[in-house]
This record gives C-alpha cells, sequence and structure tokens, in this order.
C-alpha cells in the first residue's frame, strides 16, 4: 500500500473501474493500529486479478465510514477511495442496496423494502461516484461500472462525460419484469443503466430479464439484444435517446493462478493439517459462503442434520465443515439468519456430536486464498446450494483447487455456474429429500464415475478464465451496440494509459 505521491495527471486514466468496494478495506484494531486487507466477496476475486499490473484507476469505498483515504497505490493500480457518512452506509449501501435491490434481484426470498429515503441517498450517493469517475478519466477513457449498488452511474456518468465510453457488468442476477415491476424507482435504474454502451449479464436469462424490463417499463423498442430508447420528454435522469447492447458475459476466476497456489507445497500441509484436525474423517462435506440468506445454508443443514438423523451419516466417519463469512451484520435479515444458523448448527451438534467427534464444524471467519484452497482440497464433497445466486465463484474455485482429480461438486440448479457446470451432482435445494439423495449420490459414487464427472468440470471452467470474460466484456464494450465479430472476441486488451 503507497500513498500516491502523484495526483492524477491532468490527462487522467485511459481506464477506470468503478465498484461499490475497493479491493481493499481498512480495518482499525482496538489498539487503534490499522491495516488493510482484502474485501470480502466474489467480484473483488475476480477484478483483483483482472486489474492486477494495468494501469488504471479504481474507484470505490474504503470499508469505513467518514472521511475517505487520499487516493493510494497498489502496483499500477491507482485507488481512489469515494467517502461514505455512518448514515450514508445505512441508506445506501445497508439499505437501498442490501435491503431493497439485494432481495428484490434474488427472487425476494426475503420480502425488500423500500424506503423512499433509502432511495434518496441512493441517488446521491451514485452521483459522488460519477463525480469521482468524471474526474479521472481521461478524455474518451473506457469506464467499467461494476454491480447492483451502481446502477445510476452509467447515465449520470454521461451526462457528464459523453466522450466517455460506459461498460456495467452485474455480478448478481436480474430478476424477471414482474419481480422488478414492485420497485418504486424501476424507471429510474433502467434509464441509469442504459446510459451505458454495453450492459453485461451472469446468464443469458438475466440479460433477457432486462430487455423484458426495459420494453414493459420503458416502452423501449428490442431487436435481438439491442434495446433502443427513444429518450423522455422530461429532465430527469437519462432522458436522451440511447441505443445500448445488453448480453450476456459470465465471469470467472483466474485459474491459472489459483491452481499455482493450490499446488503449492505450503497449501498441501495446510490441507493434511486440516484434515488432522478433524480426526481423519473419511469422508469431509464443505460449505463456503458469505453469510447470506441466497446462499441456501439453511436448507443445506436440514438435509444434513436429516442424515445424520436418518443414520445414513455420522461422525466421526463423516463431518460437515461450515464457513461462514461475516457478512452485513447490520441488515436484520441478515442477524436472523445467523441466529437461526447458530442455532441449527448447536442443536445438530447437540444430537450427533460425541465428545472428540463434531458432526458440524463451524466456522464464522475469513481465510487466506492459501487457506481456503486447502479447505477445498480437504472437502470430499463440496456443498454449494443457493436458493440464487448470480454466478458463484467458489463452486469454479473448488474444482480449480482439485488438480489431484479427487472430489465431488453438489451444485444448486439456481446459480449461474450451473449453466456451464453441468457434470455437477445438480440439484433443486428446495428439495430437501433430492437434495438428501444427492449428497449421498456424491459421497457412494464409484470413485471413476467422480473422477469422470470432476476431469469435465475443470475442463470446462479452464477453458473460460477471468481473463478470457473481461477481454470478452471489453470487446464488447469497445463494439457496442453492435454485436463484436468473432475476432474481436478473443483479441483485445484493455487500453493502459
Ligand atoms: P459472493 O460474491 O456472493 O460472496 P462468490 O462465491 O461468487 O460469492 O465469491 C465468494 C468469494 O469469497 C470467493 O472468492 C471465495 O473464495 C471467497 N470467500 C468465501 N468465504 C471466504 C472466507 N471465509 N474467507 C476468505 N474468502 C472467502
Ligand atoms: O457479488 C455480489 C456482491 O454483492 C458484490 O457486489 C460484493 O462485493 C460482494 O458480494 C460482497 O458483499 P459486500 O460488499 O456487501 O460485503
Amino acid at each position: 500500500m503507497v500513498p500516491s505521491d502523484q495526483p492524477v495527471s491532468a490527462a487522467g486514466f485511459d481506464f477506470v473501474i468503478a465498484a461499490n468496494r475497493l479491493p481493499v478495506d481498512r480495518h482499525v484494531a482496538p489498539d487503534g493500529t490499522t491495516t488493510w486487507k482484502t474485501s470480502p466477496g466474489g467480484l473483488v476475486t475476480a477484478m483483483e486479478s483482472v486489474m492486477r499490473d494495468r494501469e488504471a484507476a479504481w474507484v470505490g469505498w474504503a470499508g469505513f465510514p467518514g472521511e475517505a483515504p487520499e487516493p493510494f497505490d497498489e502496483g499500477k493500480l491507482r485507488l481512489h477511495p469515494v467517502p461514505l457518512t455512518a448514515i450514508e452506509l445505512n441508506e445506501y449501501y445497508e439499505g437501498f442496496s442490501n435491503d431493497t435491490l439485494w432481495p428484490l434481484y434474488h427472487d425476494v426470498i426475503v420480502p425488500p423494502t423500500f424506503h423512499r429515503s433509502w432511495w434518496h441517498a441512493y441517488r446521491r450517493i451514485n452521483e459522488r461516484f460519477a463525480e469521482a469517475v468524471a474526474e479521472v478519466a481521461a478524455e474518451g477513457a473506457t469506464v467499467w461500472v461494476h454491480d447492483y449498488q451502481l446502477q445510476l452511474v452509467p447515465a449520470l456518468l454521461r451526462d457528464r462525460r459523453p466522450d466517455l465510453r460506459i461498460g456495467w457488468f452485474n455480478h448478481i442476477p436480474f430478476p424477471p419484469v414482474e419481480l422488478f415491476a414492485q420497485l418504486p424507482w424501476r424507471a429510474q435504474i433502467l434509464r441509469g443503466l442504459l446510459g451505458a454502451d454495453f450492459l453485461g449479464f451472469q446468464r443469458p436469462d438475466d440479460a433477457r430479464n432486462f430487455n423484458r424490463s426495459c420494453r414493459a417499463v420503458l416502452g423501449a423498442s428490442v431487436k435481438g439484444d439491442v434495446i433502443t430508447w427513444g429518450g423522455a420528454d422530461d429532465d430527469r435522469l437519462g432522458a436522451a435517446p440511447r441505443t445500448v447492447r445488453a448480453a450476456a458475459v459470465p465471469i470467472s476466476i483466474d485459474v491459472a493462478g489459483f491452481e499455482e497456489l493450490a499446488r503449492q507445497d505450503e497449501v498441501t500441509e495446510k490441507a493434511q493439517e486440516i484434515r488432522e484436525s478433524l480426526g481423519n474423517p473419511e469422508v469431509v462435506l464443505l460449505g463456503v459462503d458469505r453469510l447470506d440468506y441466497t446462499k441456501g445454508i439453511r436448507h443445506r443443514l436440514r438435509a444434513i442434520g436429516e442424515l445424520f438423523e436418518d443414520g445414513d451419516i455420522a461422525p466421526p466417519e463423516v463431518t460437515f465443515v461450515q464457513i461462514a463469512t461475516p457478512s452485513r451484520e447490520r441488515v436484520e435479515a441478515y442477524r436472523v439468519l445467523r441466529e437461526q444458523i447458530e442455532a441449527t448448527v448447536g442443536r445438530i451438534n447437540g444430537d450427533f456430536s460425541h465428545l472428540g467427534d463434531t458432526a458440524v464444524h463451524y466456522l464464522h471467519q475469513s481465510f487466506g486464498r492459501a487457506e481456503m484452497a486447502a479447505f477445498f482440497q480437504v472437502a470430499d464433497v463440496m456443498l454449494v446450494t443457493p436458493l440464487r445466486d448470480g454466478m458463484n465463484l467458489v463452486a469454479k474455485e473448488y474444482v480449480t483447487a482439485r488438480h489431484d482429480g479427487g472430489g465431488a461438486l453438489v451444485l444448486s440448479e439456481f446459480t449461474g455456474a450451473a449453466e456451464e457446470m453441468r457434470s455437477a451432482y445438480r440439484v433443486n435445494p428446495h428439495d430437501i429429500e433430492g437434495l438428501k439423495e444427492t449428497i449421498l449420490r456424491a459421497i457412494r459414487d464409484a470413485p471413476g464415475e467422480k473422477r469422470r464427472r470432476m476431469s469435465s468440470l475443470r475442463r470446462k471452467v479452464r477453458a473460460h478464465d477471468v481473463q478470457t470474460w473481461a477481454a470478452e466484456f471489453l470487446d464488447a464494450l469497445a463494439a457496442a451496440p453492435e454485436r463484436p465479430s468473432k475476432r474481436a472476441s478473443t483479441s483485445s486488451a484493455p487500453p493502459s494509459q
């Protein structure tokens, strides 16, 4: 972490990304010492490897309320913090982003909350991000905006800087119009997004949902994946006519980098250590998620609890490890979820653990990348059972870490990853009987069958890594609103300064 001694040059950056979070979060210990840690979530995992060694600016929040630190450099990357007060965090981040949009975009698993004051804060903070990007972007720069927290930035930025090429990528699902239509500010969100030249989504269904919403809510015309919005006769956000392309560009992981890490001796030794400390069970089941109601952790625990109860599995032969990363802990739905999960883990352990043999190991903690790779190597069966998930990078990390060809992946059909990872043991997490049967099948299938599936999954993930994803997105952005040519979609790299 190096404080930048160079002010943004008058020329600015040719490549700028904007995301709610910077790749690092500042943490202040009780004794006042400050450390910077990798920010949580799949967005940062993916974008960190895409942006490494690129001359670019990353505009985002530094992870704590109050005055923002001065811009600083991480390698060639200029990090440009955007300040958020405690009230803004409550209204824009915890409120509108994570208690209105997040549940609405994830099939209303919990009911979304609609507050006008949250909406006003969301709009204000999106303006602040647009201002910050407008300040650091060079004439004609490429700007890549990320995720649902910044959906108004494309139009707000275009108003300020019509010279920019603007792309937006949604890391989470885009809901069907029947759900999206509940949002009191649905037209403003669509008009905000249509300020971009190209909009990327995880699955073709997400892009279709968006296109249908533009037609139904705005009356825009949609031909294939090109949306033509005739503009509005008012002076509100995004009133100008636009032609924009919206298509699926599924995200991935840094396959080569993660596999290289997973092959290190340190990781193999750590994996042995973990297995030993679990009491060398025959079968380790693993779940790794942010502690989020979208991840289906409750359904997973229900199935596991019943398998213990039915006597199909038992410690010490079989044990379940659930790693749950702390997340959005001030939002009520997340607090309730944590209580429910911890009560369920306690109940299962009370009923089925014996002294020295634990049924469920629950770790409400964050780990380093090497330790995560070691956990994946220990997992004989990986349980990825979200009720809805934009992609789920954990599924891709798991198969990448299994360079030994071992392991088995149980994967919910409601993840973006399930579109590509067809050889996984697929489940509908709402079907508890089906989930139990599939977990047992993943444990008991013949080793040959499991290896065949794993090898096919590894091939699939290797063929489409995060670098390919970024190139596809940036090619589509450069070519938008036309379809990118075949040649273009494999060639270009982002511009450097
Ligand atoms: P989301 O973006 O919803 O959190 P993803 O599965 O797409 O879900 O990405 C999660 C990322 O966070 C992965 O890179 C995963 O390895 C990482 N991760 C999850 N749990 C932990 C943890 N406890 N400690 C460290 N990293 C974690
Ligand atoms: O990918 C979904 C996402 O919401 C990202 O936008 C975010 O970085 C990540 O999950 C973690 O969530 P949060 O930033 O709210 O901790």
